[in-house]
């Protein structure tokens, strides 16, 4: 028996959990965690929701709430989404906890006072405009390595690169789109680049890590490691513990990691045992191919620096995509666990997420194919194969587990089948070839089907009575391996068979290889699938389609206005020459001031970002063009009627001095 820890990626608290998470990181791990309990082992499973960093602040900023409630929040969607899930966690808390901040900063200071964290001036981006630096999620530009755009200071999502963000090329700041200018800054930076050696020698020796994880971590290792900075200037976040220093907090990817050990602390504390038992004998951390670069290199960096063994294994789940595109929340193309368990229960989005591809490929939810595995595999295969034993059983045996006598070279070959079938599936299991595996409990199912078949019990019943005893209890036992094999991947139907037949709902892996009783009574059977209509899997089709095309029309009527428009489009703005009659500054704006325009018909109310350019002085008197059919808009709490014409550069007014008032301008 081993003790076991194992971590799941800890998912940012500034979003539910949609199903591409489920797939890569959550329901392998548990898949893992469910086994090695089976099997005995005595497994860890923690993790955290990861609730520092600039997209919780950006979101906080933009919803006029704190950090902290945005993390709240989204910690307890979170939670109950891989609740709902039946991931199941020993612990998972928050890197906002006590323990973790206290974690991470004698992390911090244990590294700093080994000299592997050391301090030096750099440049960084800063907004004039907004008074701040602007690290990681606060600045956009194009990616310096792969020359993709949107690429944020911290990441490039195209090359997968972790970038600094004064390399990034035209650089934007993301609150108010101003060309942020470089400013000095001091900054904590970890000697990654003495780290070389150790993480070759780790990567390479490590036969069993898979194939994408070495790979990826190699190509890393031959561009050659660079010192990594480690602090930020922001407040939303671990303060740097070091005295004299404020404003300046632990970057996030230097902290989260660490939630791996605070959530176990806390499990511990909890429990009164020690989690570091579980990582010394065996570490897996499962993660997405997105951050494989972190945990292959920075963390492992960091656990050397520290002093601590490294991960056993990294184990990194490819990416899902919906329906042939790649998912983007912000375009509303998702499917978010919670929509998703609304309609369809938790096993059979573990089924079709796993079976789908192997965890090391990209792969694509579709509906279509979605309602095919759950009809096809689930329902007529397995659902029918379970089914037709136990209606059998309860109709021809009085519901009890018939003896078996004389078995002949089709039973003896089925039985064969039936008992090779624990070790291969838990085999394949502990390799983490979660999907081989339970395509092979699929398989057998169809064989079992097959089986029935041949045997035609339901004849043999009436001529030959011992065939048909013989099919049945070969046919119970292997429904109760398959029950039992399928409690890592689907629990709560492996429940549901395994109360059919009348069963311990807690077995163990090797239970499935010990024989039923014969006699035993199994109770009511009852149907474990049920088909999806075509007709749904086309609503589910619409129902995403339309999100999509919302925003596509929203998007290209952006593009348009940039663009050719008809004349009808121009004839739609009132454009008039007004007379400026009063001009005064806003209290609390550089750039605005409050005019009042008389068009002849009317006299409006303008809020006009002039004030660099005129004085109010200036404007008294002064003919100009006036938009007065614009929606009004509150500015600095001044309402403002209409829009004056102006370059805008150089915010130069257009004056028509030769124009009457009150003209419409065509
Ligand atoms: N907070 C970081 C992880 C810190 S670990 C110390 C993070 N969070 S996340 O919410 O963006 O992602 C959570 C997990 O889901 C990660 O393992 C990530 O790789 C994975 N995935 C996120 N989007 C995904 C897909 N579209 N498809 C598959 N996996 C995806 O990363
Ligand atoms: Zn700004």
């Amino acid at each position: 028996m081993k003790k076991i820890f194992i971590s799941c990626a800890l998912p940012y608290a500034n979003g539910p959990c949609h199903l591409g998470h489920l797939r890569s990181t959550y329901i392998p791990a548990d898949i893992y965690a469910r086994y090695n309990r089976m099997v005995g082992n005595d497994v860890l499973l923690v993790s955290a929701s990861d609730e520092h960093g600039t997209p919780i602040a950006v979101k906080a900023d933009n919803e006029g709430k704190t950090p902290m409630e945005i993390a709240t929040r989204y910690h307890n969607i979170i939670a109950n989404d891989l609740k709902s899930c039946d991931i199941s966690f020993d612990n998972f808390s928050r890197t906002t906890d006590k323990i973790h901040y206290e974690i991470s900063q004698n992390f911090f200071l244990d590294l700093y006072n080994k000299d592997l964290i050391y301090e030096k001036e750099i440049q960084q981006l800063y907004c004039e405009d907004c008074k701040k630096f602007l690290p990681d999620r606060y600045v956009e530009g194009i990616c310096n390595h792969c020359k993709s755009e949107g690429a944020r200071g911290d990441h490039c999502e195209s090359c997968g690169r972790h970038l600094d963000a004064v390399d990034l090329i035209e650089p934007q700041c993301l609150t108010c789109g101003a060309t942020p200018v470089i400013k000095k800054s001091n900054h904590y930076f970890f000697r990654l680049s003495s780290f070389q050696e150790a993480i070759e020698e780790y990567i390479n020796s490590n036969e069993d890590m898979p194939a994408n994880v070495r790979n990826y971590a190699k190509n890393w290792l031959k561009e050659g490691l660079k010192d990594w900075i480690l602090s930020r200037d922001m407040d939303w976040g671990i303060p740097i513990p070091l005295e004299g220093v404020t404003g300046k907090i632990i970057y996030v990817w230097g902290e989260a990691f660490l939630g791996y050990i605070s959530s176990a602390s806390q499990w511990s504390k909890h429990t009164g045992e020690k989690w570091e038992d579980y990582w010394k004998d065996e570490t897996i951390h499962f993660i997405g191919k997105d951050i494989i670069y972190h945990h292959a290199i920075f963390w492992t960096s960091f656990l050397k620096a520290y002093g601590c063994k490294l991960p056993t294994n990294i184990i990194a789940g490819e990416y899902l995509s919906l329906e042939g595109r790649k998912m983007s929340t912000s375009k509303g193309w998702v499917i978010w666990v919670e929509d998703f368990l609304n309609s369809y229960d938790c096993d059979l989005l573990r089924y079709y997420l796993t079976v789908n591809a192997p965890l090391n490929k990209d792969t694509d939810f579709s509906w279509d194919d979605f309602g095919r595995r759950v009809n096809d595999e689930l329902a007529d295969v397995l659902g029918n194969f379970l089914h037709r034993t136990f209606t059998f059983t309860q109709k021809f045996f009085d519901s009890a587990i018939p003896e078996y006598k004389n078995l002949n070279d089709d039973d003896m070959k089925f039985y064969g089948q039936i008992q090779d079938i624990p070790d291969n599936v838990g085999g394949l299991i502990s390799e983490f070839k979660f999907r081989e595996g339970l395509v092979q409990i699929i398989k057998i199912a169809k064989e079992g089907n097959k089986y029935f078949n041949d045997q035609e019990p339901w004849k043999a019943i009436k001529e030959d009575p011992e065939r048909a005893a013989n099919c049945l209890y070969l046919c119970n036992e292997l429904s109760k391996t398959i029950a039992i094999l399928l409690k890592p991947y689907i629990p709560q139907t492996s429940e549901k068979i395994l109360n059919i037949m009348n069963l311990a709902i807690d077995p163990n892996w090797d239970d499935s290889k010990v024989s039923l009783e014969i006699g035993h009574n199994i109770n009511k059977p009852e149907p474990l699938f049920k088909k999806i209509e075509d007709e749904t899997i086309e609503e589910e089709k619409e129902k995403l389609y339309k999100n999509l095309e919302t925003e596509e029309k929203q998007e290209s009527g952006e593009d348009t206005m940039s663009d050719i428009i008809t004349i009808d489009d121009f004839g739609k703005m009132d454009i008039r020459i007004g007379n400026i009659l009063e001009a005064e500054a806003i209290d609390g704006s550089k750039k605005l001031l409050k005019l009042k325009i008389d068009v002849k018909e009317k006299e409006i109310q303008v809020v006009a970002g002039v004030a660099e350019k005129y004085s109010p002085e200036d404007l008294i008197n002064k003919k100009v063009a006036v938009l007065v059919n614009l929606k009004p808009a509150k500015l600095f709490g001044v309402k403002s009627e209409g829009m004056i014409l102006a370059t805008s550069d150089s915010v130069a007014l257009l004056s028509p001095d030769e124009c009457e008032i009150g003209e419409r301008i065509r």
